[in-house]
Formats: C-alpha cells, sequence, structure tokens
C-alpha cells in the first residue's frame, strides 16, 4: 500500500486496479501515512495558506430534478428564493471587509437569471471589486453562454461531474440530465480559460470502488484547477430519503490521493464534510485541503439552500465567523489568508 501511495506521489497517477486495491484495501495505518504525504506535497505548494471563498447562494430554484439534491425541482416542500441583484452586491460588500477576495456565486438551474441578467451581475462585481476572483457555481449551459460569463468577468467555475461513469449517472439523475453533456461542459469551460473545478460526492447511492477509480482517472485526464468532494448525506423530501451516508474516512482518503495526484490544486474542506464531523473541515486540511468555503449568503436564506439534511451554516460556516475559523486552523498549524487564492502553477 505504502509502495502504491509513493508511486501515486512520484507519477500522479495509477491503475484503475490500483487504485481500487488503495480504496479497499486502506486502514488507518495506511490513511495517516497519506495525509502525511499529502501534507508535504500540499507544503511544498502553497505552504500552511488556507484560501477562504465567500459562498453566496443566490438561488434555490432549479429546473433539475437530480434523485440527491434537497432543491431538486420536485421537493415542493422547499421554500424557494432568489436574490436581487443588490441583495448579492451586499453580501460582496460584507464579504470584502471580512477579507474574502473570491466570492462563489452558487445557485441552481433557475431560468429567471437570463444570461443578460447573470452578465450584469458579474460585471458589476468584476467593476466593483477588480481585486477579487469571481467564481460561479450554476450548473450546465451552452459554451456561449459560459464565454459570456467570462467575458463580463467571472475568472473560476465550479461543476461537478457527479459521477464518471455513466451507468451510475443515469442512477442519480433522471433520463432528462446526461453523462455526455455534463462532460462536454467541463471541456467547454476549460477551453474558454476558466478555472476549473470539478468533484463528485463520497458515498453516493449505488457508488463502489470501481466508479471511484474511475473518477480518479476522469480527474487525472481533465487536470482540473479545483476538485470538490464531499460525503452524500440524505435529504428527507428526495426519493434518495432512506440511503446510507458517505463517511469522512472515505471522504478523507480521497482528498489524500486527491493531493498526491493534482499537486496544485485547489482542494476544499466542504461544507459536507463540517455536517458530518464537527471537526471535518480541519481533517480535510490535514488530509491535504487548502479552501474553504464559508456561508456568505443573507442569514435569513441561508436554511433555505438545503441540499441535504443538517447542512450547517453556522459556526466555522458563516462567513461573519471568520475569527473563529482563523483560530481552528491556527490550532492545527495553518494560516487563514486573504487572498485571491489561484491555483497555482502546474
Ligand atoms: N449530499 C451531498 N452533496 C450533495 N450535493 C447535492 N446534493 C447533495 C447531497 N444530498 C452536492 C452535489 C452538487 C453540489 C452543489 O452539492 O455534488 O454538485
Amino acid at each position: 500500500m505504502k509502495d502504491l501511495i509513493d508511486r501515486l506521489e512520484q507519477d500522479h497517477s495509477l491503475s484503475p486496479e490500483e487504485f481500487i486495491a488503495l480504496i479497499d484495501g486502506r486502514s488507518p495505518d495506511v490513511s495517516s501515512y497519506l495525509f502525511e504525504r499529502a501534507r508535504s506535497v500540499r507544503r511544498r505548494y502553497y505552504g500552511n495558506a488556507v484560501y477562504i471563498r465567500g459562498l453566496i447562494e443566490f438561488t434555490n430554484i432549479c429546473r433539475n430534478d437530480c434523485y440527491y439534491c434537497g432543491i431538486r425541482r420536485s421537493n415542493h416542500f422547499a421554500s424557494r428564493y432568489r436574490l436581487t441583484k443588490d441583495e448579492i452586491l451586499d453580501c460582496c460588500r460584507a464579504g470584502y471587509q471580512l477579507g474574502f477576495r473570491t466570492f462563489v456565486l452558487q445557485g441552481g438551474e433557475d431560468p429567471y437569471f437570463t444570461d443578460s441578467l447573470l452578465c450584469d451581475i458579474i460585471a458589476a462585481i468584476r467593476q466593483t471589486y477588480p481585486d477579487c476572483a469571481i467564481t460561479l457555481s450554476i450548473g450546465e449551459k451552452s459554451h456561449a453562454s459560459y464565454a459570456a460569463y467570462f467575458n463580463a468577468g467571472a475568472n473560476r467555475y465550479l461543476l461537478r461531474h457527479e459521477t464518471a461513469d455513466p451507468a451510475h449517472y443515469g442512477q442519480l439523475h433522471p433520463p432528462t440530465m446526461s453523462w455526455e453533456k455534463r462532460i462536454q461542459c467541463l471541456w467547454d469551460l476549460r477551453q474558454i480559460g476558466y478555472q476549473v473545478g470539478t468533484g463528485f460526492m463520497v458515498g453516493s447511492p449505488g457508488q463502489t470502488s470501481h466508479h471511484l477509480a474511475r473518477d480518479l482517472q476522469f480527474i487525472s485526464q481533465l487536470q482540473p484547477d479545483m476538485v470538490g468532494i464531499g460525503p452524500f448525506i440524505a435529504h428527507h423530501d428526495t426519493p434518495f430519503a432512506g440511503e446510507a451516508s458517505g463517511t469522512v474516512e472515505l471522504t478523507l482518503f480521497l482528498l489524500g490521493l486527491l493531493r498526491l495526484m493534482l499537486p496544485y490544486a485547489l482542494l476544499p474542506a466542504t461544507t459536507a464534510l463540517g455536517t458530518l464531523d464537527p471537526s471535518g473541515r480541519e481533517k480535510g486540511v490535514l488530509a491535504g485541503a487548502n479552501v474553504v468555503m464559508p456561508n456568505l449568503s443573507p442569514m435569513a436564506v441561508r436554511t433555505k439552500y438545503m441540499l441535504y439534511d443538517n447542512k450547517c451554516s453556522t459556526g466555522e460556516e458563516a462567513a461573519e465567523s471568520r475569527h473563529l475559523l482563523d483560530q481552528r486552523m491556527h490550532q492545527i498549524g495553518y494560516e487563514v489568508v486573504t487572498d485571491r487564492g489561484d491555483v497555482a502553477a502546474k
């Protein structure tokens, strides 16, 4: 196992069989060796800096019906909201004062936000905060739309591939959605010039170590700038209500593997990790993550962006508690920095 880890650190890739052997054969001993190597690689590229992103969840209205997601179209119990341009700009103002230099606009696929409205919002943020990065996380769009947002001033785009296995994709999504379309979107984003983030849920229903090996292989091909992974957590008003959650333990192991595969990458310790374990974010950083994305949405809507049950939006998850996050990262030997936090040179 340790030989495989050493080889991954050296070559940045393994065969699918080797990934499966590592995942299935992992033990606490192997994990702690992996995390030690991951921290060493991360230190070489990023020192002890932890980058922060202010997450603005600007609409929970979505035309899609993903089986796992609490804001899916068919969930009639979700209380829906949209933020106005002014409300979004207010979030940015508050975030800038707290030291955030990246704003992540995340939302459902909400047709109300046309390309021209989105471009207007992006351009206003770009003009007001020329020193900040703008990240979009608004799902599948056409090449032309992605290009328009980029030209309006967006720099980065997050679109998780969710699973690299087309059949598994079909188990997680309705037939109206296609794996091929999603993968095409990622290549379009890359071609336009975005810093691109992808990712997947750990422990989603039907997922096996074979699927995870395919996820890692796909990521190795795409060479994304960012990879977000977090445990699947059931939402009670979805078709996956009764399904078991993914584990923090496997998520951390995969974070470690990702750090060795993509030494330069921005890897967030995600909210889902912090939701299943109160020290999930610290554990994520100690496994190789270097980004956290506290919530900058207006207080009144935070509990409405419920992708899964018990999703955290207080404590270190809240942008206003930056001092808390600073303290907690400091305690484990890391430093939250006020910086755009662009991807390191590859
Ligand atoms: N559990 C964990 N993560 C989820 N996401 C959506 N629903 C869930 C869930 N039930 C993740 C998806 C999506 C991202 C915004 O949130 O991976 O891409």
